[in-house]
């Protein structure tokens, strides 16, 4: 067969088979044939595939032994294989936490719609699995070490050593030479580097009674808010004066039960000192995420105390959380996903609006999902069963959507306003489009939209859709009003009544005739001023109608500074705006400058 060719001499084949034949070639290609992985590593089988133009893949799958049986489908493998490929032309496998029974030859298959739309990858992938020993050698006092393994391991691993739980050594070499004095104390364990956590077990150079800790499990994954038991036993050539547990990733050994974070969470429920062996559990209650790492164990005798360097048992805390991902037309797939693979092949329940979904649900190579509907107003969340009291969050297409609008208050053309839509949804909203009503495209993205400088034509109503992984939502509609710049009858009536107040207090204070000199220097003024305040009118419009600002506080403005000042005068120059066809007024507006200005300003000048 064309596979068993050579790397370079294979893609020029099937380059040419492709020319000769255009595209009816079926191959399936194993980027490794033989791997050598140890024991409680994780590997990927690598494989790509091609099948003839005009079939369409239906199904894909691995086999060990039959060509009929998926091991995605074999219990032995649950929880161990996921298939990372597609049904266009990757056909990946990865395998985790490996066991010896998984070594095999695994082969490829896929099938197509078409008549006889069926290709084996006979070649396979050869695995094989194995765990590190220590073997002892020699003779009384010349003791040869060597960490043995059942297949040759790939890329020249170098070998790391620990002796008494302490990091030793490290060479290419699979061998180590022990020193011969107190061998009948010391224990031993090897390990590959960069995979130190799948180090063999700790063996005895010389008789039974040697150091020694052996844990009980490598990785722990459990749900957060439970609780867990991390076990090891050991082995003290002495009694011991004191056994504790710790995190490794403490610069110093510190005992959990005195580590101010697991206050009242953790508990040594066999504790007991002075004997020389024991198993010893540490249980860790009410788990939070930030209790994943890798807890160790260690004892003390009179002279002697178990290393830190030898790795414990990792312990993975994970909460539960629905994904969604679309699937066929108009349906969506949930998977209730972990950030560790639970231990022990977990059943999953789901839940529909918070009551449970009997019957059981399963997919090639999990049974953590669950096929829905899209456009639904249901609420999914999953658990897992014997842990029912920690499921996850409910997802939900977006609800409560509504639209709110700042600033609030009556809107003015020329103004601006910012709408926000808000929504409830989990997961959360990842888009926000805006519309208004019978306007067909949409007027904008994101969750806000602004509409600066209104005119009457922005007036209408405006809805927002909000829109998650599931489905998407529209608001309810807003109504903008846009009330004209010549405002209301009520701030006129209020700007004249201000006027001949000001005519008032004017002639009161300095005659009528003085002002009339400073006229044709103040007009000019006011004018300029009202031109600035185009864009800036809403909150003089508030002011007049006293919506936003209390007459107080405009008149301390209009002391603080020139700028409050032209503000002060926009204020006045606008209303006039009713009245500018009439010329005789513009003495009104002049003396209305001196009233706002306050007799103490306006003295200073
Ligand atoms: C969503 O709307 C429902 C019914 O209208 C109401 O009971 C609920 O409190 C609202 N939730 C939020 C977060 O506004
Ligand atoms: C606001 O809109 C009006 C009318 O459309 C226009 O005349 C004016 O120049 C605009 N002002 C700004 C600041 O864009
Ligand atoms: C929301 O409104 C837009 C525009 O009118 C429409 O295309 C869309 O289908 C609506 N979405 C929903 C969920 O009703």
């Amino acid at each position: 067969m064309v596979l068993r060719t050579a790397g370079g001499v294979l893609v020029v084949f099937l380059w040419s088979v492709a020319v000769v034949r255009g595209q009816n070639v079926w191959s399936v290609t194993y980027s490794t044939q033989s791997i050598c992985a140890l024991k409680g590593s994780t590997v990927k089988l690598s494989c790509s595939f091609r099948y003839p133009r005009g079939h369409k893949v239906t199904s894909t799958f691995w086999f060990t032994k039959m060509e009929t049986e998926d091991i995605g489908l074999d219990p032995e493998y649950a929880g161990h294989v996921e298939y990372c490929g597609d049904k266009e032309k990757d056909c990946t496998l990865r395998i985790t936490d490996l066991r010896e029974r998984d070594s095999a030859t695994y082969r490829f298959r896929l099938l197509t719609d078409q008549e006889g739309g069926t290709y084996t990858g006979k070649l396979g992938v050869t695995l094989s699995v194995t765990g590190l020993q220590v073997k002892v050698t020699g003779g009384h006092q010349d003791k040869t070490l060597t960490c043995i393994t059942t297949c040759t391991l790939t890329d020249n691993p170098t070998y790391i050593w620990y002796k008494n739980g302490q990091h030793l050594d490290e060479s290419t070499s699979p061998q180590y030479k022990s020193s011969i004095s107190s061998n009948y104390i010391d224990g031993y364990s090897c390990a590959v580097k960069g995979q130190e956590d799948l180090h063999s077990p700790a063996v005895c150079v010389q008789g039974q009674s040697c150091n020694r800790v052996t844990y009980t499990k490598r990785t722990i994954c459990v749900l957060k808010g439970s609780t867990v038991d991390i076990s090891c036993t050991y082995v003290g050539y002495y009694s011991t004066t004191s056994t504790f547990w710790f995190r490794s990733d403490k610069s110093t050994p510190e005992d959990l039960t005195r580590d101010p974070g697991y206050t009242g969470r953790v508990k040594y429920p066999d504790k007991e000192t002075w004997r020389n062996e024991g198993p010893s559990i540490l249980r860790i209650s009410d788990l939070i995420e930030e209790d994943s790492a890798e807890y160790r164990f260690t004892f003390k005798t009179n002279s002697f105390e178990w290393g830190h360097s030898f790795p414990g048992t990792t312990l993975s805390v994970t909460g539960l959380q629905v994904k969604v991902t679309p699937a066929a037309e108009g349906q969506k797939t949930l998977t209730c996903s972990t950030t560790c693979t639970l231990t022990d092949n977990p059943t999953y329940i789901w839940y529909k609006n918070g009551q449970r979904l009997d019957e059981p649900t399963s997919q090639q190579y999990s049974s953590n999902t669950l096929v829905v509907l899209g456009h639904s107003a249901d609420s999914y969340s999953c658990s897992v069963e014997g842990h029912e009291d920690f499921p996850s969050p409910a997802v939900y297409a977006p609800k409560n959507t509504s639209v709110s609008v700042s600033p609030s208050g009556e809107i003015v053309e020329g103004s601006s306003v910012t709408l926000t839509c808000s929504s409830d949804a989990n997961p959360p909203v990842d888009k926000y489009t805006w519309y208004k009503k019978n306007v067909a495209s949409p007027k904008a993205s994101g969750q806000s939209y602004s509409i600066t400088n209104i005119s009457s034509e922005d007036r209408g109503e405006y809805y927002c859709e909000a829109e998650n992984t599931i489905a998407s939502h529209n608001s309810t509609a807003l109504m903008i009003i846009v009330a004209e710049k010549q405002t209301s009858v009520i701030a006129a009536a209020v700007g004249i009544i201000v006027v001949v107040l000001g005519v008032i207090l004017a002639s009161c204070l300095s005659g009528f005739m003085w002002f009339r000199k400073k006229s044709s220097k103040s007009t000019s003024d006011t004018r300029h001023t009202a031109d600035n305040g185009q864009g800036d009118s809403s909150p003089v419009y508030d002011n007049i109608s006293g919506m936003a600002m209390t007459p107080t506080a405009a008149q301390t403005t209009a002391t603080v500074d020139q700028d409050d000042v032209h503000y002060a005068s926009i204020h006045f120059s606008r209303l006039k705006t009713v009245q500018l066809s009439q010329p005789q007024k513009q003495d009104e507006d002049v003396q209305y400058d001196a009233v706002k200005f306050d007799c103490p300003s306006y003295a200073n000048q």
